[in-house]
Parts: C-alpha cells; structure tokens; sequence
C-alpha cells in the first residue's frame, strides 16, 4: 500500500488570521530543515499561496522546492488517493468561511486531517468565531475517532496585531477545551526584510521568532 502523508491544516473560519502565511513557513521549514516532502494543497480560489510561497522562496539560497497544486475541496480527497503517497506532509489551505457550521465543503475537508493548527488572533470577535470552528475541530475529532482514526489540534496566539496578554487569552482558550501552544508567533517580517539564508530556521529572524514555535510544533504533532 502507498505510503500515506500527514496531512496537517492550518486552519481557522476566519479569514487573514494567517493560514496561509503559517502553511507556508511551516512547509519551508519542514523541506528545509528536515528535508521532507511538502506539497501545499490550495482551496481558496483566491490562488493567494502560490504568489505568497513565490515571494517567500526568493529568501533561500536554494529553492525550498515545495509544491503548490489549487484544487477545489471536492476534489482533494481524490487527488490525495492518487497523489498522497509521493509526500511526506500536505498542509490543506482552506478559505475562509462566511458560515462556519454551514460550510460543509470545507468541514469535509478537515476530516482529511490528522493535524489541525488553529491561530487565533487576540481580539473578541475573533474569539467568538474561532469558539463555532472549534466545535466544528472537535466533533471531527471525535468522528474520525470512532472510525480508528487520530486528529490532534492545538491552537496558537498568532501575535499580529495582538493587544491582550498571551497568558489570559490561552487560559481563555483552554477553558473552551482548546489546547494552546505554549510560544505564540511573532510577527515575521520576513517577506518585508528579506535575507538571503539556506534555511528559515538560519536566519536571525527565523530563529529568533518562528525557531521555538516549530520545535513545539513538531513535538506537539509529534512529527
Ligand atoms: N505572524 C505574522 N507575521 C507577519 N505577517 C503576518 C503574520 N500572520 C499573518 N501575517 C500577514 O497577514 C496577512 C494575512 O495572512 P494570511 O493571508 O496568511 O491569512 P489567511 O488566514 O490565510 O487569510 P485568508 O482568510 O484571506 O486566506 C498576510 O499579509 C500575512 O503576510
Ligand atoms: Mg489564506
């Protein structure tokens, strides 16, 4: 049998909380650092992480080589029968969603997931929508559960923009029963600052704002 992927989303119903950005560096990180594997599926027809990955490739020495495929969600499942096994990771990209629990294309394409990360952005209305996703992870969760199948999600403080303590917006979190990574994501001016490096994890800022966040990402997901 074809070896399969883990198939991992970053994923939120809201939108520009940095899905994409996130998908992105944690795949360069994983083809870079660990020589993985990494295809990017995109199902938002906005086509926005294929322009994003080719502003962030110009950093590296050499290409980070990670594949970007734009597929509609009804056609992901197929896709990742034929293709999956050539990988070792598939980040989903999902668009932004207008109503969470009535989006099913999208709610199907989380069931694909074995790990779904969720960046959360401190301010109350995005509180608010991420608590209806976050119903939505876990019933998925316990789905694929009784189907023999695992799906871990954690959340993370994405910082941008961020105005209230790390600390009271995680116990927040967790008392909705979400997990939260311990270190938040600074805000990455890589695409604004860019350096040449062989590796994000290289570069001063890579280490410095996005290095500890990967070491947890990895540990938590168990990759
Ligand atoms: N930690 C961060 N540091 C710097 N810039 C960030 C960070 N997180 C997000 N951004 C920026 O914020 C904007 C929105 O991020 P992104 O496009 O990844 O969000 P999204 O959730 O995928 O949005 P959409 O719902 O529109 O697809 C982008 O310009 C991105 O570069
Ligand atoms: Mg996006």
């Amino acid at each position: 049998m074809a070896k399969k992927p883990t198939i991992i989303s970053v994923a939120n119903s809201k939108g520009g909380v940095g899905k994409s950005l996130v998908s992105i560096m944690l795949s360069v990180a994983l083809a870079k650092d660990k020589k993985k594997k990494v295809l990017i599926i995109d199902c938002d027809n906005q086509g926005s992480v294929r322009d994003m990955y080719e502003s962030e490739k110009e950093n590296y020495e050499q290409d980070p080589a990670i594949e970007v495929e734009e597929l509609t969600p009804r056609k992901v499942q197929t896709f990742l029968k034929r293709f999956g096994g050539d990988y070792d990771y598939v980040f989903i990209d999902v668009p932004r969603m207008t109503d969470a629990k009535k989006d099913n294309a999208t709610i199907m394409l989380l069931y694909n997931c074995d790990c779904i990360l969720i960046p959360v952005i401190g301010s109350e209305v995005d509180v608010l929508s991420t608590l209806d996703f976050l119903t939505i992870v876990q019933e998925a969760a316990v789905d694929k559960k009784e189907m023999g199948e695992d799906l871990k999600y954690f959340g993370f403080i994405n910082r941008r923009n961020q105005r209230k303590s790390n600390e009271e917006f995680s116990n927040f979190m967790s008392k909705q029963k979400l997990k939260m990574f311990n270190n938040s994501l600074y805000d990455l001016r890589i695409f604004t600052e860019p350096s040449f490096h062989k590796s994000l994890l290289e570069s001063a800022e890579g280490k410095r704002r996005f290095g500890e966040f990967y070491k947890e990402f990895l540990q938590k997901f168990k990759l």
